[in-house]
């Protein structure tokens, strides 16, 4: 069974303390993972080693960081590279959210290098696509988000490419309480699951975990985690909520 994750986006949010509590409180909540399914905490580059000790002894959990830099090392201020990253014991990574390709203007191109570092580092990259809402109302988010997959990960070899998680995030949902409605979250995964098909076939594309992130919710995870080109969710406001983002971890399938 392909792999079933539920990714907690912390984003900037919580003090060191908040943060700690948040993962005591999770962890003494009962939850299990199944062989094929995981955890992922995406916390805030200050939190990683507090987080990674926190977890260190649990099955199938695993810390991420929320982003990093598409150099290798040198004088880039401010920025934090893969082998600071591998140093700490974290192969997870967040790339390219909406978020930093509005606010920071992250491209396809830039976000290809990423990926690339990811992988020549041995970590999974959380590769995260998807629409703003003018986009959607046009119609046209097909064309849209094949493009961010076709610019950012199409240059990768299948075996590379089955290293990569991807989250189908669209902007609309994204902390507007506006959730995709489960036929939305799954026609939009079945078809990149379909063009990863046509590009790297049937074999390679059926292995592929997809996300879905926006307004996920311990009230809507089980629905949406139930379609079948649904792979999890990439979670932010609920995932600061114990009993929430426990209640999505059990929604995996
Ligand atoms: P919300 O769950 O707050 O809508 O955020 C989704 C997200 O951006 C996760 O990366």
């Amino acid at each position: 069974m392909r792999k079933q994750i539920a990714a907690a986006n912390w984003k900037m949010n919580l003090t060191l303390e908040q943060g700690e509590k948040l993962l005591d409180d999770i962890i003494a909540k009962p939850h299990e993972l199944a062989e094929h399914q995981q955890a992922v905490f995406a916390v805030p580059f200050p939190y990683l080693t507090m987080a990674q000790q926190k977890i260190a002894s649990k099955q199938n959990v695993y810390i991420a960081a929320q982003n990093c830099s598409n150099k290798k090392s040198g004088a880039y201020t401010g920025e934090t590279s893969l082998e600071m990253l591998q140093s700490l014991g974290i192969s997870v990574v967040v790339i390219g959210h909406s978020e930093r390709r509005e606010y920071f203007n992250e491209n396809n191109q830039l976000l290809a290098e990423k990926v690339n570092i990811c992988l020549e580092y041995n970590a999974t990259p959380i590769f995260c696509c998807g629409e703003a809402l003018n986009i959607r109302e046009a119609g046209t988010q097909n064309a849209y988000v094949e493009k961010q997959l076709e610019e950012s990960l199409f240059h990768l070899s299948a075996e590379q490419l089955q290293k990569v998680v991807i989250a189908y995030e669209p902007i609309w949902a994204i902390g507007t309480g506006k959730t995709a409605s489960s036929g939305q979250a799954q026609e939009m995964h079945a078809h990149l699951r379909s063009m990863l098909a046509g590009k790297y076939g049937n074999d390679v594309a059926n292995n592929i975990t997809i996300l879905y992130g926006g307004s996920v919710k311990g009230s809507n995870a089980k629905e949406l985690f139930s379609q079948p080109d649904v792979d999890g969710g990439l979670v932010g406001g609920a995932s600061l909520n114990a009993d929430e983002f426990v209640t999505i971890i059990n929604s995996l399938k």
